[in-house]
This record gives structure tokens, sequence and C-alpha cells, in this order.
């Protein structure tokens, strides 16, 4: 234990020795306390926001809402890249280029909160179907918390120097979103950040941040497979090749690959989130198609789990006598998120000293994954991404004195996922703030 003394003459111990070097958080505290705007107007901008979710690549209205902001503050606004992607540009002097990113779209999924402000909003998807859409996943949070920021940041601008990047990203539910902006010319029209960072909210209790040094997210690839079998009655098998019977082989048997193949305390996850084959019950149809979505952590697990998967689907068409090989073709996919060490451990350390070290939580390795990192990657430049709670403190603690975090806390991508508004942009936004003015004070 330390005492508040021994603090006290390091603290001065340290301003002589090291002169002005770090920032101590109690400035950046007070400049995000004095330049902080009024909650109550972003909490409206939130509400609407929600109210008018749109799908991946579809994100017009909400580009729009961002980029005028922007534009009202003095940014210098590029928009449309990539899509609907857009970022705003302030620079205030020589220092370090910071890229604050928070993604724009939504999911095909019927909201059922019950909130007064719960999306009823529907839209014709890229298949051509009309879809329920919300924003289940929370990025209506980050597009308000980087709204937010970005009138916070520029308010304070007399406190920092170096040059403010606020990126609105498209289609990340896709991992398409920052590979668009990239390809787009993104950093042909923008200077290139010397670090990206960006923020997800997340099913923790609201007021708590979690970070996390080096993989905090999964690789994620996406598979459309389609398996060939030879129809007919369903009275007579002996003159069919049955593909559901070959499908549902292929299904039991990939998840040996977890249990089997990869070493025990890797991460690997193999996942069968479609089966569609066939429409009634005495006919055996000529074809399933199957959808697949895989997470790993490292590339050597990820190449195993691949080709294991392949060779699984293909030997089980065979041994049924299949006379036509399987197809299989890459969908979407996500890369590896890998923090920074030396990025993260910084952030980390000012989250602790802001939030206080009962609200810093270690994020995990998870199963999800993000396309945040493209944007840094594609550069090589450093990135960090942490995440902030969203779940109302009372239904937090209740649902962990049951023992039922997981069934009595919806998470994102649930009709159910409703984020208490405070004080989780509040949060979202001090944590943005923060780490920006770390890096440009
Ligand atoms: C940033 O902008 C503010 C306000 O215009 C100004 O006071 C400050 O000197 C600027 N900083 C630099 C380094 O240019
Ligand atoms: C995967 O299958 C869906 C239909 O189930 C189709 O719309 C999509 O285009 C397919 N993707 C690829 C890359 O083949
Ligand atoms: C929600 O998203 C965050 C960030 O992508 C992730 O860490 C978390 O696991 C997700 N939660 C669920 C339930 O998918
Ligand atoms: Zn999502
Ligand atoms: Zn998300």
């Amino acid at each position: 234990m330390t005492s508040p003394f021994v603090v006290l003459v390091s603290a001065i111990g340290q301003a002589v020795v090291t002169g002005h070097t770090q920032p101590s958080v109690e400035n950046l505290k007070q400049i995000i306390n004095d330049h902080r705007p009024k909650l109550d107007h972003y909490e409206s901008v939130y509400k609407n926001l929600h109210s008018r979710p749109e799908l991946g690549c579809m994100e017009s209205e909400t580009a729009g809402v961002a980029a005028e902001h922007l534009k009202n503050l003095g940014f210098e606004v590029h928009e449309g890249i990539g899509g609907h992607g857009l970022a705003g540009v302030f620079k205030n002097g020589s220092g370090r280029t910071i890229l604050l990113r928070a993604d724009m779209d939504a999911l095909a999924i019927l909201e059922e909160t019950g909130l007064s402000y719960a999306s009823r909003a529907r839209m014709i998807d890229d298949q051509g179907v009309d879809q329920p859409v919300s924003h289940a996943c929370g990025h209506d949070t980050h597009v308000t918390c980087l709204m937010a920021a970005a009138t916070l940041l520029h308010s304070a601008k007399s406190s920092w120097k170096g040059t403010l990047i606020c990126l609105f990203q498209p289609d990340e539910e896709h991992g398409a979103g920052a590979q668009a902006m990239v390809d787009d010319g993104l950093y042909k029209k923008i200077p290139k950040p010397d670090i990206v960072l960006g923020q997800h909210v997340t099913p923790v209790r609201s007021g708590v941040v979690a970070t996390r040094s080096g993989p905090c997210m999964s690789a994620a690839d996406s598979f459309n497979v389609t398996i060939f079998g030879r129809g007919g009655h369903g009275s007579q098998p002996q003159n069919t090749v049955d593909p559901v019977l070959i499908a549902s082989h292929v299904i039991i048997r990939l998840q040996s690959i977890v249990s089997r193949e990869v070493k025990p305390g890797e991460i690997a996850v193999i996942t069968c989130g479609s089966i569609h084959g066939g429409g009634t019950g005495n006919v055996i149809p000529d074809q399933v198609d199957l959808k697949l979505n895989i997470r790993t952590y490292t590339p050597e697990v990820r190449s195993q789990v691949l080709a294991s998967m392949k060779r699984i689907i293909e030997s089980e068409c065979e041994a049924s006598g299949a006379e036509r090989k399987p197809v299989i073709t890459a969908t979407d996919s996500f890369p590896l998120t890998d923090n920074d060490q030396g990025l993260t451990d910084t952030l980390t350390s000012a989250f602790q000293s802001y939030f206080g070290a009962d609200n810093v939580w270690d994020m995990g390795r998870a199963t999800a994954s993000e396309d945040v990192s493209i944007l840094a990657t594609s550069i090589g430049v450093p990135y960090s991404y942490w995440n902030f709670g969203g779940t109302d403190e009372d239904k937090w603690e209740d649902a962990v004195r049951k023992g039922k975090v997981t069934s009595l806390i919806p998470g994102n991508h649930s009709s159910l996922f409703a984020p208490v508004i405070e004080p989780t942009l509040r949060t979202g936004i001090d944590a943005i703030s923060l780490a920006a003015l770390t890096f440009l004070t």
C-alpha cells in the first residue's frame, strides 16, 4: 500500500526530474471538465440516431449528421470515401496526428427493447429483402461519442497541438468498410495518422472501460458451402445421394476440429449459422447450402482450421458418394485485432487515473471481431481499441449476484440490446477525448 505522502513526494520528484514531458491526467481531467459539451444535447443526438439506423453501405443519413457536425465546427471534411465513409481533419499546429474512429452501420434485427426511442425502421437489404433495422451493436453510441469528442477537443484547442482526425466508418459488420475507405484513397485525401484509436460499447457495467495490450479480438472468416447430392423421392433413397445427410455429418464433424485437432488452450470457434436444403419432407433435394463462421487468434491456428474444414467437407462428400465436389466460397473476413503494447499501456494507465482502477477492466480475448485495425495496418502505424460498458449498474450488479450475467444481460446483436444512456455516453466521450489528449498534449 502506498501512503498519500509517498505519492505526493514522488509526483513532485518526477515533475522536477523529468520536467513537463508527460501530461498529468489531472490537467487533462480539468481540460475535459472545462470543455465537455452539454450532455443532454448529445442524449437527443443519440436517441435520434438510435431511432434511424441504417444498414451497412446505406449509412447516408448518419454520415450526413456527422459531416454537418464536423463542418459546423470548422473541420475540413472529406465525404463519400469507400461508400458513406467520411473524415474530418482539424489542424492545430505541429505535433502528432491522431485518428479517432467510430463505425456507423446498424443490423438487420428487429428491435424488441420497448424503449420510447426504439427503432421501427425497415430497409431493403443488398439481397433485395425488406428487413427490420436496429442499432443492436451500439454503433449509434460510437457516432454520438465521437461527435461530442470533436466538439470537446475543438473547444479545448488552445490546450493541445497537432492534427485531429475524426473518422466515421461505414459497413463494419461485414468487415468491409475500413478496407473500402483505404482502397478509395483515404490517406491520399487526409494526412496519415501516427496513431489510430477506436472504441466499442459492450455489455458490462456502464462507467467501465476495458483495455488489453496485444491480441484482444479474433480474426474471423466466413464461407458459403454448397454440398451437391442427387435428389429424388424420399421413399427411394437408394436412387439418390442425400445431401442433407452429408451436411449433417459435416456439421457434427467440423466441431471435432476444435476438440480433437486444435491444441488445447488455443482459441478456435467454428459455427454453422445457416443450413438450407429442400422444401418438403418426402423429397431428397439436390443440394444443401451451409454458412460457416470461424474465429481464431493466430495465423497458424487459422491455417490449420481452414485446411481441416476443407478436408472434412470434401471427404464427407466423397464418403457418401457425391458425384460433384462441394463448392466452398469465402465471403467476409476480419483481421485479428492486436493492440500495440506501448500505446495501450499508456492508455490503460491514463484511464486508471481518470476513471479509477475499479472502473478499468481487462477486455480479455474476445471472439468478436473488428476491422478498425485496417485503418492502421494499411499504413504501418500502431493502434489501440478498447470497450466501454453500456449496462445499467443495478442490472449488472443484480446479474452478477445471481451468477447469470450471460443470460440476463443482452449482448450486442441481441434484439434486446439497450445501452443505458448515462453514464455510458459520458464514459465514451471522456475516454476517447482523454485518449486523444494523452497524445496531443
Ligand atoms: C490551436 O488553436 C488555438 C485556437 O485557435 C490556438 O490558441 C493555439 O495556439 C493553436 N495551437 C497551435 C499549436 O497552433
Ligand atoms: C453466399 O450465399 C448468399 C446466399 O445464401 C449469396 O447471396 C452470397 O452472394 C454468397 N456469397 C458469395 C461470396 O458467394
Ligand atoms: C460486443 O462488441 C465488443 C466489441 O466488438 C466485443 O468485445 C463483445 O464481445 C461483443 N459482445 C457480444 C455479446 O457480441
Ligand atoms: Zn456488431
Ligand atoms: Zn459493433
